[in-house]
């Protein structure tokens, strides 16, 4: 059963053929980091243009090295929700169009659901094993951060613990980044340079540290990275700037950690899975892991391509509800909300 999954819900425009194993016969992903960067940050206006140039060129893509055909399709499953609606527009125009032509069932897919359930995908011997339900999974990216308990892959069994109270964990990395003058996105230069740099010389600390409750919040440490930048003369030297990064880093991926594995404690997991972007992130790998393997809890960090962006989340996801006779109509919209409940409201904490 092969289904071709659309993601278009942020800057980065995918398409990938997968089996309802998992097994990835490809997965096309053409990014917009360089369209965006001069901006600091996604120009929602720009990314709908570009993913309206690059679904045809990823689509035809993912079909030519997976070497099938749209007859040999089971469906077409597309990122609706949540994300930026002008960019999800365009993918799920888009898939209707090619479900129409093929006169192939058509799926809705939520963008997170994709994420918790990317550590199923199977592409080769980088794999690591599949998480068994119920686990727990860290989702920390550019536009999310929270905690989830995954009992079955579907989104009804799917509960946030907690999330971030402001800003999402990547975005933090991104913003410290402009204001140390790193480029975006941030995540990446951060975590190279704080490799060399000396975490204990700045005293930064993630609010919220408390592993009693999984909420979180990462707005007030970008604020000390930028109070610490205004208040030094002359301007940081690049061992200091090493430095923050390497303390701005242990202090985020540090509350990442703990949280994530006080909550598989909690609800008495056994598996704990990173996902999004900043699953990247080599400290909070290696904190994760470490602490997991304290407690006797198994740590599964699936591989890049799984963690970012992608198509083939969403191709799997839809094959799993395909599989369960799921089926959305002409009618299928594009949403910038989820469709998982959420526990912690934005600027305000638990409901
Ligand atoms: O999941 P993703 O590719 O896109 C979405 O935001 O949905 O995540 C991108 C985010 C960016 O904020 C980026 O700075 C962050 O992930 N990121 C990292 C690293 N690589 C990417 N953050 C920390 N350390 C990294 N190595
Ligand atoms: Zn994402």
């Amino acid at each position: 059963m092969l289904v071709l999954g659309l993601e278009s819900s942020c800057d980065e425009t995918g398409a990938a053929v997968v089996d309802a194993d998992g097994r990835v016969l490809s997965d096309v992903v053409q990014t917009q980091i360089g369209l965006h960067a001069p901006y600091g940050g996604v120009v929602p206006e720009l990314a709908s243009r570009d993913h309206l140039r690059n679904v045809p060129v990823v689509v035809r893509a993912a079909l030519e090295r997976a070497r099938v055909g749209l007859a040999d399709l089971a469906g077409v499953a597309v990122t609706n929700r949540p994300g930026l609606v002008g960019a999800l527009l365009v993918g799920v125009q888009a898939a209707k169009g090619l479900a129409w032509a093929a006169a192939k069932p058509l799926v809705g897919v939520d963008h997170l659901v994709g994420h918790l359930l990317s550590a199923f995908l199977r592409r080769g011997p980088g794999d690591a094993p599949c998480p068994e339900f119920p686990y727990v999974c860290l989702l920390a990216s550019g536009g999310h951060t929270a905690i989830y308990r995954v009992d079955a892959p579907r989104p009804e069994a799917i509960v946030e613990l907690g999330a971030t109270r402001d800003d999402a964990a990547g975005e933090a990395f991104d913003k410290v980044a402009k204001l140390l003058g790193l480029g975006y996105p941030g995540g990446p230069a951060i975590d190279r340079l704080a490799a060399a740099g000396r975490a204990g010389r700045f005293q930064l600390s993630a609010p919220m540290p408390s592993p009693r409750s999984f909420e979180m919040s990462f707005s007030g440490i970008k604020t000390q990275v930028a109070q610490l930048v205004a208040n030094t003369r002359p301007a940081l030297d690049a061992q200091s700037v090493s430095d923050v990064c390497a303390a701005f880093q242990s202090a985020v991926t540090a509350v990442l950690a703990r949280k994530t594995l006080a909550a598989a404690e909690r609800e008495g997991v056994r598996d704990v899975v990173l996902g999004g972007g900043v699953a990247a992130n080599l400290e909070l790998r290696e904190r994760v892991t470490a602490l997991a393997t304290s407690r006797g809890i198994r740590a599964i960090v699936p591989p890049l391509a799984s963690c970012t962006d992608n198509a083939a989340m969403i191709a799997y996801t839809g094959a799993v509800r395909l599989a369960s006779g799921a089926r959305d109509d002409w009618t299928l919209t594009a949403t910038s909300a989820t469709s998982l409940p959420q526990l912690t409201r934005k600027g305000r904490g638990r409901r």
